[in-house]
């Protein structure tokens, strides 16, 4: 019996470190040695171990970083050493000022060690390990007072809840570390697609999801959203001695914490502005926010003798971007209805040049953010495009005149006249009429775009005529027009309107998980889609799937199966299904398992293709069971360069990812269907 019970917990430990191990190669070293499946399935293992035998989960054990209840406030944490803040550079100029600045205090004439790093966009945090466990996590707050988020921090996959223990090194006794919770841009870009298909509000910018996710009091929800992290200051250290930023970074690597692969130590203040200007160029295919680069003295003995001046570092410099940035008037804020009946207030502007293209058009999110910031019709806005996100108002930098009155979400529907439906304390304004125009044309442009049925040629003009002439009522009725009624549109030449047809007979032919994608099912969006394909292989099953079955499908959680049940409970809904599963000749979904070749293979698209736009290869890729992310590393399985390929490529061939051109893709894509 006792015998047992040790050989179990061997095993139990066994497991965590093989997961440790799997989460430090991917996360710190950024080179995998197991592929997901295999992770998932050492975390099934551990999990079912533990819920066999629950005395053996330890607090550090990697399946318990979702287990607290919701709070009703953060505690405080005192930092026991104050988190600075620090000054910035606008120019090289003044980064050659500060350089000089240092090597007067310091007395010296010799080039200054530095170590450069990305000044991440984020939000400042501070994690303790007291005999390498993780026992607090806070947020910077003042600097001097911050909050107690650890059960919120502990949910982030990056973040070791147990140190490792180095090569010929130690495990130190205590170790403070600071660095910046994040959300990856394209992990960003997916969660607000999602939000938006599932009727939430979006939120503006990464620095502002990832700002509620780590506030908020049930850790389950801050476990959804894709926070991750990177480490770069130290606070109080005891057992062991970083003698330089350098020699700390490394010495945090090794311990199992994640750093910044692009930090680097940089010998006067020449290496710094050239590291500048490679991270400037850089920065738009950083997968993360990043707002200039910072400088810091390597030595902490030279640190110690620079010294500080109201909490800003001597030893340390910000040197920001040029902001891609414009000011231009709101003329005037519209509100759009979207397809599940939501709201958005949308800013119309004076169109202005911004990183070499217009923008006559900025969502303003949500009422709540229109209030914080106060943007009223005709105000003078600062606008800013950080990446490739959209670009969204930063603050008023001067009111109209005369003021306009305060921006109010209407009681009715611009589009229909319906009442508006508004939860108190909650974001969103609904149109809860299901005949409502708007909806109706947006229920039509998604069931029409590229990731549904796909069908060329039904524009947006195009769709609204069709519901403003009433031809269009329910989805199914799109297979039911005629070459008369569309003839008699405005614009619609007879080869027009015989083009539409046949674009919309050759979409009749179509794959299951574009089908259930189609009909803007709540919370179902592409990935979930084809979950549910793979799972009931027809619509009729789908259809027939109490919540239950539904919770028996990968990622689907109470939520988006009470969604689906919701949406073939309303007998409408049921009846447009019924008659689409007899007008659509849908495949089964055999082909988005793969023959795999793409199956959980990384892709990084570079160059321009011509075959086919860079988004469709996406979906190709990812209907083929793979993913597509934007930076090249060793986890990369392949790059495919396009024409005029950038230095992705470069980069891939450095590290010895394999290159595809475009016709490599399409044969593998063709394998596998
Ligand atoms: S060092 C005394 N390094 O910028 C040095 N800060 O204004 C303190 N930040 O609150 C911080 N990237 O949240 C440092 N590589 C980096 C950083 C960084 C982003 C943030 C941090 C801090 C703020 C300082």
């Amino acid at each position: 019996m006792r015998e047992d019970s040790h050989k179990l917990a061997a095993q139990a430990e066994k497991l965590r470190d093989e997961i440790d191990r799997a989460n430090y190669r991917y996360y710190v070293l950024d080179d995998p040695e197991i592929s997901d499946a295999e992770y998932d399935k050492l975390m099934h293992r551990l999990e079912a171990l533990e819920r066999e035998h629950p005395e053996l989960a330890t607090p550090d054990s990697p399946t318990q970083r979702v287990g607290a209840a919701p709070s009703e406030k953060f505690g405080v944490v005192v930092h026991r050493r104050p988190m600075m803040s620090l000054g910035n550079a606008m120019d090289a100029e003044e980064m050659r000022e500060f350089d000089k600045r240092v090597k007067r205090l310091l007395k010296s004439d010799a080039d200054v060690e530095y170590v450069a790093e990305v000044k991440l966009d984020g939000l400042g945090i501070e994690l303790v390990y007291e005999d390498g466990r993780l026992t607090v996590g806070s947020t910077r707050g003042d600097g001097i007072n911050g909050e107690d988020v650890i059960r919120n921090i502990r949910t982030i996959k990056s973040v070791p809840l147990r140190l490792r223990r180095p090569e010929n090194g130690k495990i130190p006794r205590l170790l403070e570390v600071r660095g910046e919770v994040i959300i990856p841009r394209k992990a960003f870009a997916k969660m607000n697609q999602e939000r938006d298909e599932a009727g939430e509000p979006v939120f503006a910018n990464p620095r502002n999801a990832a700002a509620g996710a780590l506030r908020q009091l049930d850790p389950k929800i801050t476990a959804s959203r894709p926070l991750d992290v990177f480490l770069y200051a130290p606070g109080v250290i005891e057992g062991v001695t970083f003698k330089s930023q350098w020699e700390f970074l490394q010495g945090i690597k090794a311990l199992g914490l994640r750093v910044n692969p692009l930090s680097r130590p940089c010998k006067g203040i020449g290496a710094i502005l050239e590291y500048w200007n490679e991270i400037t160029e850089q920065r738009r295919e950083l997968d993360y926010e990043a707002d200039g680069v910072v400088a810091k003295v390597n030595s902490y003995a030279l640190q110690e003798q620079l010294g500080e001046v109201s909490r800003s570092p001597r030893w340390a410099i910000a040197y920001k971007f040029k902001a891609q940035q414009a000011e231009t008037v709101v003329e005037k804020i519209d509100v759009q209805v979207g397809r599940i009946g939501s709201l958005t207030p949308v800013g119309k502007l004076r169109p202005v040049q911004l990183a070499g293209v217009t923008i006559s058009n900025t969502s303003l999110h949500n009422l709540d953010e229109i209030r914080r910031k106060d943007i009223r019709e005709r105000d003078t806005v600062l606008i800013e495009r950080a990446g490739d996100v959209i670009p969204y108002v930063i603050r008023v930098t001067r009111e109209g005149h005369p003021r306009a009155k305060p921006f109010e979400m209407p009681a009715h529907c611009p589009e229909c006249g319906a009442a508006i439906v508004h939860e108190e304390g909650e974001v969103g304004y609904f149109c809860v009429n299901a005949n409502c125009p708007a909806r109706m044309r947006e229920s039509i442009r998604h069931f029409a775009s590229k990731g549904c049925l796909d069908i060329e040629g039904l524009g947006d003009k195009l769709v609204a005529q069709l519901v403003e002439k009433g031809l269009m009522k329910e989805l199914d009725d799109l297979f039911g027009l005629t070459k008369e009624q569309l003839a008699g549109l405005d614009r619609m030449a007879d080869k027009s309107a015989h083009n539409v047809l046949d674009a919309i007979a050759a979409a009749r032919k179509t794959s299951l998980d574009r089908f259930i994608n189609g009909l803007g099912i709540r919370h179902v969006g592409e990935h979930t889609a084809r979950q549910l394909a793979l799972k009931f292989k027809t619509m009729d099953a789908l259809v027939a799937a109490s919540e239950d079955d539904l919770l028996g499908v990968r990622d689907i959680g109470n939520e988006v199966a009470h969604s689906i049940r919701e949406y073939f409970d309303e007998p409408r809904n049921l009846k447009t299904v019924k008659r689409l599963i007899k007008i659509l000749d849908v495949e089964p979904p055999a082909h988005i398992e793969g023959r795999g070749a793409i199956r959980d293979k990384t892709f990084v698209l570079t160059g321009t293709l011509e075959s086919m736009t860079r988004e469709e290869a996406e979906r190709k890729i990812m209907a083929a069971g793979g993913r597509v992310t934007s930076s090249v590393s060793r986890k990369t399985d392949f790059v495919v360069a396009g024409a005029e390929p950038g230095s992705k490529l470069k980069k891939a061939n450095d590290l010895g990812v394999r290159a595809l051109d475009e016709k490599g893709l399409v044969s593998i894509l063709a394998g596998e269907s």
